[in-house]
């Protein structure tokens, strides 16, 4: 895969930014989602899985108390230093208020973090395209901090203050999806969780003669997390009209028959919508955990269909360019499915395609795509592959 990074490449890098060799090396992945869109917010099941795109890290431990991080992501901002003692956000410390955000919640938990650190940080995740490059740097600075500081760290907890640093640190009411599937990934697995319970199960992820191939609209994601922030608050809108007669906390407590039963109580018509989305995307990830482990992967790539005409017509996150490589897709041979995946208002969707069918498949869609849209996609195989973790 493009831009891998071996261990020993990661300690180069680091002695060249900071002059002496990095006490260990890392690596935290970022993710797909198969199936299950928008709805860990709204008390869900999803089913994601980690893949082998992700963050790279290498750190020391310093004898002071100040952090210093570096980025060859963003090479032109050099090495920005913060000192450990003030971790509040500030606009212009960047992409270092992921890691900050992270040491403040693990100080705030009680973890020891005494002495600074010099962090080198390398992603290959392609920028914007909503595989959580923020979530994976979040879980990486997690890993690091936990290594070098000795914390004793249930990785659930890990999880836990990644999203509460997207929550509250960084502003974007996002659900756990992201923190878990890259804290909890597994090679050849995918995760299916119940977002109510945490309850958890790594499904086999056996695709038979079947890839999934990334398909990134190379658009940027202008006002995602406004218009995130807007629909997880029309869920809630709605979920406090059936709450009149219906005793729920969440959408995902009502299956397809409750909610049409219900349903006359939401008067919006965009919350309904909305609301008909997230109960019908939560069952179609039950059905779609039944048929993958059954193999019935048409059945799964027509579910994965389903996903995505919901998520355009009833959730609206899609638009012009997830809309064209996902109809073009569709429309190919050896696709059994197709759909969005992530946030949604650019970034990308996954299609599952049959190995020999692949290369036809990228070359038919970004043509198409091209024609319509006016510059050309990106597509990466994705390798599921395990959460973050100490690489040496
Ligand atoms: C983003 C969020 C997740 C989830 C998805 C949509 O990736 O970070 O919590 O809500 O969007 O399914």
């Amino acid at each position: 895969m493009a831009n891998e990074l071996s261990a020993a490449q990661l300690r180069v890098n680091f002695e060249e930014i900071f002059g002496q060799a990095p006490d260990h090396t890392f690596f935290s992945p970022g993710r797909i989602n198969l199936i299950g869109e928008h709805t860990d917010y709204n008390g869900g099941h999803v089913f994601p899985a980690a893949i082998s795109l992700g963050t790279y890290g290498a750190a020391r431990k310093r004898d002071d108390q100040t952090l210093r991080f570096y980025s060859a992501n963003f090479a032109d901002k050099g090495i920005i230093e913060v000192p450990l003692q003030n971790l509040a956000f500030e606009k212009e410390h960047n992409w270092t208020n992921y890691p900050k955000g992270v040491l403040h919640f693990l100080q705030a938990a009680g973890h020891v973090i005494d002495k600074g650190m010099d962090i080198y940080v390398f992603g290959n995740i392609p920028n914007g395209s909503g595989l959580s490059s923020s979530a994976s740097l979040e879980l990486l600075t997690g890993v690091v901090a936990e290594k070098l500081f000795d914390l004793k760290l249930e990785r659930l907890d890990l999880v836990k203050i990644g999203k509460q640093t997207e929550n509250e640190f960084i502003g974007v009411n996002s659900g756990i999806m992201d923190q878990f599937a890259i804290g909890m990934g597994a090679d050849e697995r995918a995760i299916y969780l119940d977002t109510n319970t945490l309850d958890y199960e790594l499904v086999p992820l056996d695709l038979k003669d079947n890839v999934v191939v990334i398909m990134n609209t190379n658009k940027r994601r202008e006002l995602a997390d406004s218009k995130y922030n807007e629909r997880r608050a029309e869920c809630e809108k709605a979920v406090e009209g059936l709450q009149e007669k219906v005793d729920i906390q969440t959408l995902g407590e009502l299956d397809e028959w409750a909610f049409d039963e219900y349903a006359y109580l939401i008067q919006d018509e965009n919350r309904l919508k909305r609301a008909r989305h997230a109960v019908l995307e939560n069952q179609r990830t039950l059905q779609a955990k039944v048929a993958l482990e059954a193999g019935d992967l048409e059945k799964f790539g027509r579910l994965m269909n389903a996903s995505h005409v919901s998520l355009e017509h009833d959730y609206e996150v899609t638009g012009l360019e997830l809309d064209t490589l996902v109809h073009t897709a569709w429309q190919q041979k050896g696709v059994l499915g197709a759909r969005m995946t992530g946030a949604g208002f650019g970034g990308c969707a996954i299609a599952l395609v049959n190995k020999d069918a692949v290369e036809d498949f990228k070359v038919a869609v970004e043509k198409t795509y091209t024609d319509l849209v006016g510059y050309a996609p990106s597509f990466y195989i994705a390798e599921v592959a395990g959460g973050s973790r100490v690489l040496d």
